[in-house]
């Protein structure tokens, strides 16, 4: 009998996790510089996202963390760093040979991190699907370059899990290619494309809906890049497709009631002639000085105020607003 997709997909990882493969996934970035922390060689190796989910702005008060999808433990080392504490991080993972690499390559940094004890990460046969933690029992959900793998409703339900167990007011950090139209159907049948995380990726926008229909009321983007190419040739395509790394930021607050809130980076910017320009919904603009405000709030504002408000464009790298 066929595989399904998702046992196609621990195949795939067990075998990545005995032979590692190396830039599988990755995008170029500079690795995460922390005083103490070092990342052993084979971690970085086996380094299978496609860009960050450790959001150093959303990691204070030493978070609880539930890390879906371990891979090789580089981001579960790199949360521990943040929580430093007996069980802070839970790392989950279907895939035996992937646990095994993963609590190995922990060993292998333990001697090189003094601040690193093994039982600040606690390793776990668990799925997306299943996320072995109580309702609303952790402050933050990560998960690199794992839910673009799911069909759409497989992430459905691996984002409601998400929600599901983190507490109010908790973040998903999660990092997935994104696609700039729907992938045709014959890559995104092909099993082992869908693994290597080449042709399961949504549209942006089809992305940042699954995020809202799972019940998050605000998101952020923190970064967009090119991710991979697929040509024409190799893929069997009529035009390239150029995919991208998103990294977000969702937030366990209810939906506004004229929907949810996405910062992608835009600011708005009051020109008129008065000292202040206030849109009586809370949005008070100082002349001069760019506010950040999500997608929504610019075109409300644009439409208010056409002549005297300037929106600046999404710069798809939003890292909190407020400044003086
Ligand atoms: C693309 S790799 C990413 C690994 C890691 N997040 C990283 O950034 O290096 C996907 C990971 O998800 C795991 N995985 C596969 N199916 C899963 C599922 N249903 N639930 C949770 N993890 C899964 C794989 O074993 C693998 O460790």
């Amino acid at each position: 009998m066929k595989m399904t997709y998702l046992e196609a997909t621990a195949k795939f990882y067990s075998e990545v996790a005995q032979a590692p493969e190396v830039g599988l996934c990755c995008v170029q970035s500079s690795p995460l510089q922390l005083p103490g922390l070092k990342i052993p060689a084979i971690m970085q190796e086996m380094n299978y996202g496609c860009g960050t989910t450790v959001q150093v702005n959303e990691l204070g008060n030493s978070p609880r963390v539930l890390y879906v999808g371990v891979g090789g433990g580089l981001e579960a080392l790199q949360f521990a760093y943040f929580s430093r504490r007996p069980g802070g991080v839970i790392a989950v993972d279907p895939v035996p040979e992937m646990r095994w690499a993963a609590q190995r390559n922990l060993g292998e940094a333990l001697p090189e991190n003094p601040w690193f004890s093994l039982d600040f990460v606690e390793i776990k046969d668990g799925s997306a699907f299943e996320l072995p933690v109580e309702d609303a029992s952790v402050d933050v959900v990560a998960q690199n370059c794992l839910f673009n793998i799911f069909k759409p409703a497989d992430l459905q339900l691996a984002l409601r899990e998400a929600f599901r167990v983190l507490k109010p007011g908790g973040r998903l950090l999660m990092s997935d290619p994104i696609a700039p139209r729907p992938i045709p159907e014959h890559l995104q049948e092909d099993q082992r494309l869908r693994a290597m995380c080449l042709s399961g990726a949504l549209t942006y926008d089809d992305y940042i809906q699954q995020l809202i229909a799972a019940g998050f009321g605000q998101v952020e983007i923190r970064a967009r890049r090119p991710y991979r190419l697929l040509d024409c040739q190799s893929y069997n395509l009529a035009e390239p497709l150029l995919l991208e790394s998103l990294d977000s930021v969702a937030f366990k607050v209810a939906i506004p009631e004229d929907g949810a809130c996405i910062f992608t980076g835009k600011t708005a910017i009051y020109t008129g002639t008065e000292a202040i320009f206030d849109d009586g919904a809370g949005h008070i603009l100082a002349k001069g000085l760019p506010v950040a405000v999500c997608d929504k709030t610019a075109s409300n504002l644009a439409r208010l105020s056409p002549e005297d408000i300037l929106i600046t464009e999404s710069t798809w790298h939003y890292n909190g607003g407020g400044c003086c």
